[in-house]
């Protein structure tokens, strides 16, 4: 089982470096979220962790997002998901059943959450997105979610995408969503990376990227894309 990490745990366990960096007092007032058993720590805001493992996230990302994102995408090859975070999206995909699944996540301690959790079930890895640890064409699907804003230049966001295509076999698909924009986005990212990614200009950076039967659809906060390995 997965734990999240709450400031409560984090004072009477070993404090990683984000999160001391984050909460200035370090007692750890508040608590953490339980989305099972084991340990996550993100490297993100404090609002943030505790809201990418929270019952409203889950019921949007898994709940309405994410069926949304793989609607027509076979995940019968071996599926990678780069920025698994605390793993929500981890868990939906065991749980549809994906065989072969790697996930890439830059934070080593929310990594090692995950593999206390899966064990040999999926396969673990600590890397960066825009530098990935895997050979061409390994990959039938390459998973993206709520991951790109947090890629803190748009030439990074851009070495995921021709990573991504890179790591995909010929026809193998891309998929994943984003949060668009807004006052309150910005908010929720104080001291947090915030490089949201415009809809708009984001085929053409796909196409840019070696993809093609490139889709992007905004709807009011977020938006899904598609695209195929050429
Ligand atoms: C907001 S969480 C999203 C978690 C999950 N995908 C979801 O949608 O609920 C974003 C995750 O991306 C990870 N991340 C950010 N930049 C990354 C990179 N360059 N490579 C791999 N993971 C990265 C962060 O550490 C964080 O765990």
């Amino acid at each position: 089982m997965i734990t999240w990490i709450g400031t409560k745990e984090l004072a009477c366990a070993e404090r990683p470096s984000v999160l001391s960096r984050i909460l200035p007092d370090g007692t750890g007032n508040s608590c953490g979220s339980r989305v099972g058993g084991g340990r996550i720590v993100l490297g993100v805001n404090w609002l943030h962790q505790r809201y990418c493992v929270s019952e409203k996230w889950r019921e949007e990302m898994v709940g309405q997002t994410l069926p949304w994102v793989l609607e027509d995408v076979e995940l019968d090859g071996p599926v990678l998901e780069i920025g698994p975070g605390p793993g929500l999206v981890t868990e939906a995909l065991v749980r549809l059943g994906v065989a072969d699944l790697t996930t890439l996540e830059i934070e080593p301690e929310a990594a090692e959450g995950l593999r206390r959790r899966y064990g040999t079930q999926v396969r673990v890895e600590v890397g960066d997105a825009a530098a990935m640890p895997f050979s061409n064409a390994s990959f039938g699907t390459v998973l993206c979610c709520t991951m790109l804003h947090h890629v803190p230049t748009r030439e990074a966001q851009d070495r995921v995408l021709t990573e991504s295509r890179r790591v995909l076999w010929p026809d193998g698909v891309l998929a994943g969503s984003d949060s668009r924009t807004s006052l309150g986005f910005r908010m929720f990212h104080v001291f947090d990376v915030h490089n949201p990614v415009d809809p708009q200009n984001f085929p053409e950076r796909l196409t840019a990227a070696g993809f093609s039967d490139v889709s992007v659809d905004p709807v009011e906060d977020r938006f899904r894309f598609r695209a195929v390995a050429l």
